[in-house]
């Protein structure tokens, strides 16, 4: 009888969970909804997120996780063993062994929390592994020699970078900008250009569909639907005459994601210690804008 092995990816903005033999079987924002008179979780993950800005003023919905850290982790175990359950069922009989990568940055307690609430959840065993090892071991990087492995995560609340070699850590630093900085700074400008108030999940699909770490040699254009500032139920979304914003009014999130990354890079490369020589450089995540960042990339990489 073959062993079921579960993986969760135990991210601020999204919880990915593997199962060998079936590969990734969830992926779901990590956000919890929870009604604030008792106290109690009404829903999570895909169906929370979904409540972001319809829900009663009874309900809160909340990032259990957030800029890299567990922020709440009474309500981030509840939302772990919730994917946990969903995914091997409430069974007992086959028992998985579950690993969980967590943020870099966590306290031991709560690793602790994670790990028990894994195993509370029908977890034979749970094992920790912290996130840029993991990163590592998905980007295929050799971790084991003794050579220095550089790798760049993009996360949605943070950016980190660490420097594998031993199969450990050997240098790491972590950034709270991420991804959601660029939605923030979509979700202003189309209020500023358009009146229209949009949530975090419209201005990461503007992000996602026609967003661009460069600059295209034609605009992309999409539809959205928001909040007439004004109390219109639906924004046409006209541009407002005379009150428009900067030109170019992402230029100060892309030079601070570029900055930071060039930063966290730069300082361990000067790092003398033999492992961190010569450091192979492998970005990841799922926040790599679609159109240019790969040539972004290349160009940083030759300085
Ligand atoms: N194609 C893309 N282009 C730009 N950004 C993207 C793309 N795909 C995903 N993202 C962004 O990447 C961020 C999510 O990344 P990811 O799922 O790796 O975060 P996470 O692992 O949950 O966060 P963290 O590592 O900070 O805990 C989101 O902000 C998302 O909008
Ligand atoms: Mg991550």
């Amino acid at each position: 009888m073959f062993e079921r092995l579960v993986g969760i990816d135990l991210g601020t903005v999204n919880v990915l969970v593997y199962v060998s033999g079936r590969g990734i079987v969830l992926r779901e924002p990590s956000v919890v909804a929870i009604s604030i008179r008792d106290n109690k979780i009404v829903a999570v993950g895909q169906e929370a997120r979904d409540m972001i800005g319809r829900s009663p003023e009874s309900i809160e919905v909340a990032r259990p996780m957030r800029d890299g850290v567990i922020a709440d982790y009474v309500v981030t175990e509840a939302m772990l063993r919730y994917f946990i359950r969903k995914v091997i069922g409430r069974s007992q009989l086959f028992k998985p062994r579950v690993m969980i990568s967590i943020p870099r940055g966590v306290t031991s307690v709560e690793s602790r929390a994670v790990h028990d609430a894994a195993v509370q959840a029908g977890a034979k065993e749970a094992y920790l592994i912290p996130e840029p090892l993991a990163a590592a071991i998905g980007a295929g990087l050799p971790i084991g020699t003794p050579t220095g492995n550089m790798v760049v995560d993009l996360g949605g609340g943070t950016t980190e970078a660490a420097v594998v070699s031993m199969n450990d850590i050997v240098v790491w630093s972590s950034v709270r900008v991420g991804g959601i900085r660029t939605d923030e700074a979509i979700m202003a400008y189309v209020r500023k250009k358009y009146n229209l108030i949009i949530g975090e999940q419209t201005a990461e699909e503007i992000k996602l569909t026609i967003g661009s770490a460069l600059p295209l040699s034609e605009e992309l254009r999409m539809e959205v639907r928001g909040r007439d500032e004004r109390g219109a139920p639906d924004g046409s979304a006209r541009p407002r005459p005379g009150r428009r914003p900067p030109e170019d009014h992402f230029a100060d999130v892309r030079r601070d994601h570029r900055g930071h990354v060039r930063t966290l890079v730069r300082d361990h490369r000067r790092d003398p210690a033999d492992a961190r020589k010569d450091p192979a450089r492998v970005g990841r995540g799922h926040h790599r804008p679609r159109h240019g960042v790969e040539r972004r990339r290349r160009a940083a990489s030759q300085h």
